[in-house]
């Protein structure tokens, strides 16, 4: 009996976001330990390229390419290079976002609000449109948004990240509804707490943390990696008739 290839990414092109730390970099790795060239991008070069070290090291394929998903001339610049550089793209993983306001909806400041617009929803928009029109020419694809749990369940004074992460579930059924007459899928990752710069403040606060913890049935924060392998999954021919839905990953915090 074989095993399946259900799970190979061999000669797949992938792009990740934000995947120079965190969820991101844990999603790069395993998808080109399952045979994917990796465009493995942030705004910062230098992380990226130690991941992408990390990779070729491990005897994966990986590119490291910057990219600010808030400058819509940043967007254009990197799918005009991954056009040249390699002519497709099998896999978007739109991950990278910001949250810079922690504080009462009420007190709310317009550059926070425009930043976190700009970059959790312009910005996977956008990418999805660049990468959608690519994956089109080439017969399909596979679109994954890093949305939250704070999309269905608001996180207290994450206000309008919340409501970022919410348009994104609602993004992910639009380009699943339009898009799959290209063989384009899309689909959702709804993180629970994980261990990351990102949620630093949060994990790093006895107080907080025990809070949270009380709403987390398995009772744990999770590690970066236990985000991969759905993403693998919707990445994957695994998922060959899965678009549109949004998958909690979340130690149970939602059910
Ligand atoms: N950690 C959690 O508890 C949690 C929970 C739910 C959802 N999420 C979601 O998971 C995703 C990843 O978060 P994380 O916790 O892994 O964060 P993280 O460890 O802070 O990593 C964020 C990554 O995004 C990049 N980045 C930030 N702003 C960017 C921009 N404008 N353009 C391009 N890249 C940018 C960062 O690198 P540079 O600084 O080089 O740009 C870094 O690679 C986010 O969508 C977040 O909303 C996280």
């Amino acid at each position: 009996m074989s095993k399946t290839q259900l799970f190979d990414l061999d000669g797949k092109i992938a792009f990740v976001s934000g995947a120079s730390r965190g969820i991101g970099e844990a999603i790069a790795k395993l998808l080109a330990q399952q045979g994917a060239h990796v465009i493995v991008s942030s705004r910062k070069i230098e992380g990226c390229q130690h991941v992408a070290d990390a990779i070729i090291a491990d005897g994966g394929k990986a590119t490291a390419i910057a990219c600010h998903i808030g400058e819509m001339e940043q967007i254009s610049g990197v799918f005009a290079r991954i056009r040249e550089e390699f002519g497709r793209l099998d896999i978007l993983v739109n991950n990278a976002a910001t949250n810079p306001q922690f504080c009462n909806v009420l007190d709310t400041d317009l550059g926070a609000f425009q930043k976190t617009v700009d970059v959790n929803i312009r910005g996977y928009f956008f990418m999805s449109v660049e990468a959608g029109k690519l994956m089109r020419e080439h017969g399909g694809g596979s679109i994954i948004n890093v949305a939250s749990i704070n999309g269905v369940s608001p996180g207290v004074f994450q206000g309008i990240y919340s409501v970022t992460k919410a348009a994104v579930i609602n993004m992910t059924k639009v380009f699943a509804k339009e898009c799959a007459q290209f063989g384009i899928r899309c689909n959702a990752l709804l993180p629970g707490l994980t261990d990351t710069k990102f949620a630093s403040a949060l994990v790093s606060n006895e107080k907080i943390l025990n809070t949270a913890l009380q709403q987390i049935p398995l009772k744990r924060v999770a590690a970066p990696s236990e985000m991969a392998g759905t993403v693998l999954y919707l990445a994957s021919d695994a998922s060959s008739y899965t678009t549109g839905v949004a998958l909690n990953v979340d130690g149970g915090f939602l059910s």
